[in-house]
């Protein structure tokens, strides 16, 4: 027992069997650890493992088994239990104790003392590692600091399993036998190994280390159950053998599986890292070692979190040194905790400006990192309609006011008087803000969060059949091309509920409507456009800041050279979307006729016997769906083809091959991040994690400039003496 700490780990859902000696064995189920000392009390232990299960408390008993008595379970129910508990186990750092639902009980728990059932005889058929046999393993992986004695038996322990390997021809009774050998040899010598083949006349391993010549390989002989080493390379060239034996070694490597392991999946739980280093390396670990190497990688991987924010000065001024024209700003608060951080690279924002349709879509993703966070993104879209990011920050928090900035930031970079068209949420950050900083933009409402607030607003008791009714009338008001359309659209909605009729009419649908809505949004109208290229970001929480801003920059990165290499193959003069786009068009085009008409318009008559008027000056239909998507609609096509004129002189130049590749033709460069910031434990921290509990009211912030950068002292251009500005001096004019 360690500090007088023992710890417990707690199995609940499994089942216990009874072997052929009677003794119990416990398999299956879901385990957890915490630790008791001789001050625990019941009322505690007990809350805490409800809490753990989200258990009804009143319905679970607690037991265990005493040391080196797999027969007798003891039941806990009171201060006392737990102290004796503990004395029982004095000898050793952890207990299991099983927690036993009392409906359960009487099914799952042999009645003592135990008697032979048939159920006995199946388990036991079943049970896959004998439990000495575990602890023996976990503690060769040593993670337990051990007295010297023990630490003598153990490599006495170890040493005799160096030698379970000799070399070819070697023979071993079974299968099981050999897979065994290996184990405790690798666990020995201290490294790991995988299984090239692994079934019941072959065997196949060789060192996880990629490039390490060392391998087995044995085969059955045939008609037997006995093994023969068939050949063996005992070399290894990854360090193994070169430092005498030690546990540690495994231990080192047992916490890089786990860190790389957590580092992916944050939530994982001790018993799954069990399974997966089982399957993986053919490993056995303890719960409690697992548990404990968990722990630790965690308060690592913490800290490298913590750590990261300080680099970010660092990071923001190689992404600018490296990728000239990029804009990268870093605001701290007053206590220099993290506030926000803007990134653009030039290649985004010159691919915007010259190669993308003036069309914005704003979004955000909650970071799910220890110190949250929140990622605004600009995102465009590329003439194939591929996602095309133009700038994205990380904020502190989700907040009108940081998606005000946000906003500054952008108007900073784009520096344009073009006509934008944004599609965002109509939240107050955003809608107060960008008629603000872009003097020439509309703002599509975008339709999911349309839908969301229509949903949460609606309340008729409807069912869920009505509700889906009025989600899709809404979609099919937001799209109906015509005002009529649009009005159907509202007819309907009137009949489904007047309240969401009245609702959809409230709620400026000059806005959202493609009927009235006066930007191009080339019937893009949700604003998650940009969702396949950042969801991984929420996916892996456990990266720290720099490396999330890094991961972006690589997939940016890999991405504008994809579709550049893609568009290499195209041929035809419009992106392969635009293409297919036209394609159907123009195969319906065919079904519609061309009345002759004086003047510039012309009519066409559709299958309905409806007739549309086409203006090809204009590049326009009375239909609106010309206007709207940028392409000719089959009324404009008929027209074009009926006076035999190149259809491509009427498509968006956003649509063009040409137009697309200027967009991909800047590249972003490499940060050279494995130079890393050079930081000693005296260098002043420039940048703290932002603080969980955030300061309330407007913050002061502070920009941090890049290293090296002097601050230039105030001047006065009125009396012309420093210290102050103009609007301080205090010189009378
Ligand atoms: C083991 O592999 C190394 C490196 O490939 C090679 O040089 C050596 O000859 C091999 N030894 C045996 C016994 O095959
Ligand atoms: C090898 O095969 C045995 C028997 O099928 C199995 O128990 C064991 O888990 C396997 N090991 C690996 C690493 O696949
Ligand atoms: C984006 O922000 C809105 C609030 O403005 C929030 O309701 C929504 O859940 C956020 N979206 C995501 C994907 O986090
Ligand atoms: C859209 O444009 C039309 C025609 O120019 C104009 O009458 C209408 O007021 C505009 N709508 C909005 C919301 O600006
Ligand atoms: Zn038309």
């Amino acid at each position: 027992m360690a500090n007088g700490k023992l710890i417990v780990i707690c199995q609940l859902g499994g089942k216990f069997t009874t072997t052929g000696d009677g003794s119990l064995s416990y398999s299956g189920g879901d385990a957890h650890a915490m630790s008791v000392n001789k001050d625990t009390k019941f009322d505690d232990f007990k809350s805490e493992i409800g809490e753990m299960w989200k258990h009804d408390l009143s319905s679970i008993t607690i037991k265990y088994l005493l040391p080196n008595n797999n027969r007798t379970l003891i039941t806990i129910s009171n201060d006392k239990d737990i102290q004796r508990m503990i004395e029982f186990h004095e000898d050793s750092t952890t207990v299991n104790v099983y927690i036993v639902t009392t409906h359960a009980a009487a099914s799952d728990v042999p009645t003592m003392p135990c008697s032979r059932s048939s159920r006995t005889t199946a388990a036991g058929r079943a049970s896959p590692v004998a439990p000495t046999d575990l602890v023996t393993y976990a503690e060769v992986i040593g993670w337990q600091k051990l007295t010297d004695t023990e630490e003598i038996e153990q490599q006495k322990l170890t040493a005799s399993w160096k030698n379970n390997i000799l070399g070819v021809d070697q023979q071993f009774n079974s299968v099981n036998e050999l897979r065994d050998a290996l184990h405790k040899y690798s666990l020995a010598h201290g490294f790991l190994y995988t299984f090239k083949s692994n079934d019941s006349t072959r065997v196949s391993v060789k060192c996880k280390t990629k490039g390490c010549p060392w391998l087995i390989h044995a085969t059955k002989l045939s008609t037997t159950q006995l093994f023969r080493i068939r050949k063996m390379n005992r070399t290894h060239t990854c360090g193994v053998g070169t430092n005498a034996v030690c546990p540690r070694a495994s231990k080192k490597l047992l916490a890089s599986i786990v860190k790389e392991k957590l580092q992916n999946t944050p939530n994982y739980r001790p018993m799954e890292i069990v399974d997966e280093i089982r399957q993986d390396y053919g490993i056995e670990v303890g719960y409690a070692q697992a548990w404990r190497v968990m722990e630790t990688a965690r308060e690592e991987l913490h800290g490298k979190c913590k750590e990261a924010f300080n680099q970010l000065p660092w990071l923001c001024e190689k992404i600018m040194e490296t990728n000239p024209g990029s804009v990268t700003t870093l605001i701290t608060r007053d206590d220099l905790s993290f506030h926000r951080l803007f990134v653009s690279y030039h290649a985004s924002l010159y691919g915007f400006q010259n190669g993308c349709r003036p069309l914005l879509f704003l979004d955000n993703l909650t970071l799910k990192s220890k110190y949250q966070g929140e990622l605004l993104s600009a995102n465009a879209l590329d003439g194939n309609d591929g996602i095309f990011p133009v700038a994205f920050a990380i904020v502190d928090v989700l907040s009108d006011d940081n998606w005000h900035w946000f906003l500054v930031q952008l108007e900073a970079v784009l520096q344009t008087s073009q006509f934008l068209t944004f599609v965002a949420d109509r939240g107050k950050g955003i809608s107060d803000s960008l008629p603000q900083m872009f003097k020439n933009c509309y703002h599509g409402y975008c339709l999911l969060h349309l839908t969301e607030n229509l949903k949460g607003e609606l309340k008729g008791p409807f069912t869920q059949e009505v509700v889906h009714a009025i989600v899709s009338e809404l979609h099919n008001a937001a799209y109906a091309p015509t005002v009529e359309g649009f009005k159907k659209c509202v007819e309907t909605m009137k009949c489904l509920s007047p309240e969401a009729c009245e609702w959809i009419q409230q709620n400026k649908p000059e806005h959202w409507a493609n009927a009235f809505f006066n930007g191009s949004r080339y019937n893009h109208v949700k604003s998650n456009v940009a969702d396949s290229f950042y969801n991984w970001v929420s996916e892996f929480p456990a990266l720290p800041i720099v490396e999330v801003i890094e991961t972006m920059r690589r997939k940016l990165m890999e991405l504008i050279y994809k579709c550049r290499v893609d568009s290499d193959e195209w041929s035809s003069r419009l992106t392969p979307s635009a293409e297919e786009k036209l394609r159907k068009i123009t195969s319906n085009s065919r079904s519609v006729e061309v009345l002759f008409s004086p003047g510039s318009t012309y009519n066409v008559r559709d299958t309905l016997g409806v007739i549309n008027v086409v203006n090809l000056d204009d590049w326009e239909c009375s239909c609106r769906e010309w206007q709207i998507t940028g392409l000719p609609c089959l009324h404009a096509v008929a027209v074009i083809d009926c006076f035999g004129k190149n259809v491509y002189d009427y498509c968006s130049k956003y649509f063009t091959i040409e137009t697309y590749r200027i967009a991909y033709s800047e590249s972003i460069n490499p940060v050279r991040t494995a130079d890393g910031p050079i930081h000693t434990e005296s260098s002043p921290v420039r940048v703290h994690p932002p603080s969980i509990r955030r300061p309330s009211g407007r913050p002061k912030e502070k920009r941090v400039r890049p290293e090296g950068e002097v601050k230039r002292p105030l001047h006065c251009s009125k009396c012309n003496k420093v210290g102050h500005n103009k609007v301080k001096c205090r010189q009378s004019s």
